[in-house]
């Protein structure tokens, strides 16, 4: 195989995005468009891979710090796609092999297509290869030309003729080019078009004009080349992955009651015979057991939940983990780092942060747990609140196991209830509580006889 290059455009402005934000930044799936088509490009492991970038070039720049060898190249002003590769000229000088271009804005694209492509590209030692697809609703695109079976030229939609609106053929906007005799052919694309702009695809005609070989790789799954322009794609296409990672989990035994309504990311896994309910929505690198059931209007990111675990509706969960046999919500809040411990339970307007719920512990209402150890088998009454932060530290509370803590206590952290120990409901706990003991803070309660009777007669 000859040496391998990817180009990936991104520089122009995506107008019909109508957006403040670039549009290779809007996120297909949870993750930036542009990840996804550099996610494809890493499949092929190309000797290098250029990213052209131009409009809001910091921000794009910035969102993909963490991609080790990718070369920026900007391209001011944004000219047209033909000008954007033009504008990479400089690092290919002297170089030989094999270019595929990418575009920013098409993230679909599988490994397996952009193989086939640069196979089809070196078998026949052309001079340039284009992906086709064939639409029933070809609006939008470029539209391949053909005088027999060849590919003549392209014409893009607002240069085309009524006839040639008709061609169901259109130009994917990826290519493979020989790097020999590139640049050459691309400084003789002109700007005689709708748009005045340098268009890629002209370079087809140049290519033929001069005799050299130009051959197609027409896709059979066109959903793989959808572009995005406008928020209307961008749906659409999001659609089309969330209907192929749903496929693929009840194929492997997850039951989903409503496909069209449940979101889940690529990366996300799910065991079988749990059950998802309409209206989830399962972020990042969220994994999730076998045997559980999932309520409607729960949404889980990045977190680790166990085997057999029920979540009942309007959970939120980051960065969580929810372990074996436990059962949460409805409406609770588990947050950086909290652990619902092997057959927990945590009910309804509980809110769970930096915090350790142990095996078998119970806080079924209204409370918030932040920076806390609770060991296991401890029953947090309703209205507990841990006092975690005095306004300048945060500190740790610590119930061992056993522990009954009742009803509207409060916890000033740091603090420690000891082992078996009870708080009295409608305690304030300032002070470590030994193991067994009971700590109360409230007074002596005082019963003041007939004082509602006096109350009227005052009025
Ligand atoms: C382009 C093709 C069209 C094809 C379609 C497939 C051209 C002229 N037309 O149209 O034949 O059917 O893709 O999706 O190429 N870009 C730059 N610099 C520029 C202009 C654009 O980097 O000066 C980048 C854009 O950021 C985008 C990509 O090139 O990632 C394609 O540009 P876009 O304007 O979206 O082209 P289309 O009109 O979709
Ligand atoms: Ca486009």
């Amino acid at each position: 195989m000859a040496d391998l290059h990817v180009v990936i455009l991104a520089a122009g402005k995506g107008t019909r995005m109508k957006s403040a934000r670039p549009k290779v930044l809007h996120r297909v799936a949870g993750l930036p468009m542009i990840e996804h088509v550099l996610a494809a490009a890493t499949a092929l492991q190309p000797r290098s891979t250029t990213l052209v970038v131009g409009h809001q070039a910091d921000s794009v720049r910035a969102a993909l710090l963490g991609h080790a060898g990718v070369t920026f190249v900007v391209q001011e002003p944004q000219l047209g796609t033909g000008h954007a590769l033009l504008t990479t000229e400089p690092i290919f000088r002297g170089a030989a092999g094999t270019l595929v271009l990418l575009s920013g804005d098409v993230p679909l694209l599988s490994a397996k297509t952009l193989k086939s492509l640069v196979d089809r590209h070196e078998s026949a030692g052309a001079a340039a290869t284009v992906v086709t697809a064939i639409l029933e609703q070809p609006h939008g695109y470029g539209r391949i030309v053909r005088t027999g079976r060849q590919i003549a030229r392209i014409v893009e939609e607002r240069d085309a003729t009524p006839a040639e609106r008709e061609i169901t053929e259109i130009n994917a906007g990826i290519y493979a080019f020989a790097l020999d005799g590139l640049f050459t052919a691309l400084t003789g694309i002109a700007t005689e078009n709708a748009q005045g702009e340098y268009y890629l695809p002209d370079i087809v005609a140049l290519f033929r004009e001069r005799g050299r070989g130009v051959e197609t790789l027409t896709v059979t799954d066109a959903d793989e080349i959808r572009g995005i322009n406008s928020r209307l794609e961008l749906a659409a296409v999001s659609r089309i992955v969330r209907q192929t990672k749903n496929q693929a989990l009840m194929a492997a035994g997850v039951t989903i009651e409503d496909p069209a309504t449940t979101y889940v990311d690529p990366h996300v896994e799910i065991g079988p015979d749990t059950i998802v309910h309409p209206g989830v929505s399962l972020e990042g690198h969220t994994t999730i057991g076998s045997g559980c059931e999932v309520h409607s209007g729960v949404r889980i990111v990045d977190s680790r939940v166990g085997d057999r675990v029920i979540i009942l509706n309007h959970c939120v969960i980051t960065d969580s983990t929810i372990e074996n046999d436990a059962a949460v919500g409805p409406f609770a809040h588990f947050r950086r780092h909290a652990v619902v411990s092997e057959r927990a339970h945590v009910g309804n307007f509980v809110e769970m942060k930096n915090t350790v719920l142990g095996a078998g512990s119970k806080s079924m209402h209204l409370s918030y747990l932040g920076d806390a150890r609770i060991g296991v088998d401890v029953n947090i009454g309703a209205g507990t609140i841990t006092c975690n932060y005095d306004g300048v530290n945060k500190s740790q509370t610590t119930i061992e196991d056993g522990a009954f803590v009742g009803s509207d206590t409060q916890l000033i952290a740091p603090v420690t209830v000891g082992k078996g120990a009870y708080v009295g409901s409608g305690t304030t706990v300032r002070e470590d509580v030994p193991a067994g003991a009971l700590a109360v803070s409230a007074g002596k309660q005082r019963n003041i006889d007939g004082w509602a009777a006096e109350r009227k007669k005052k009025r």
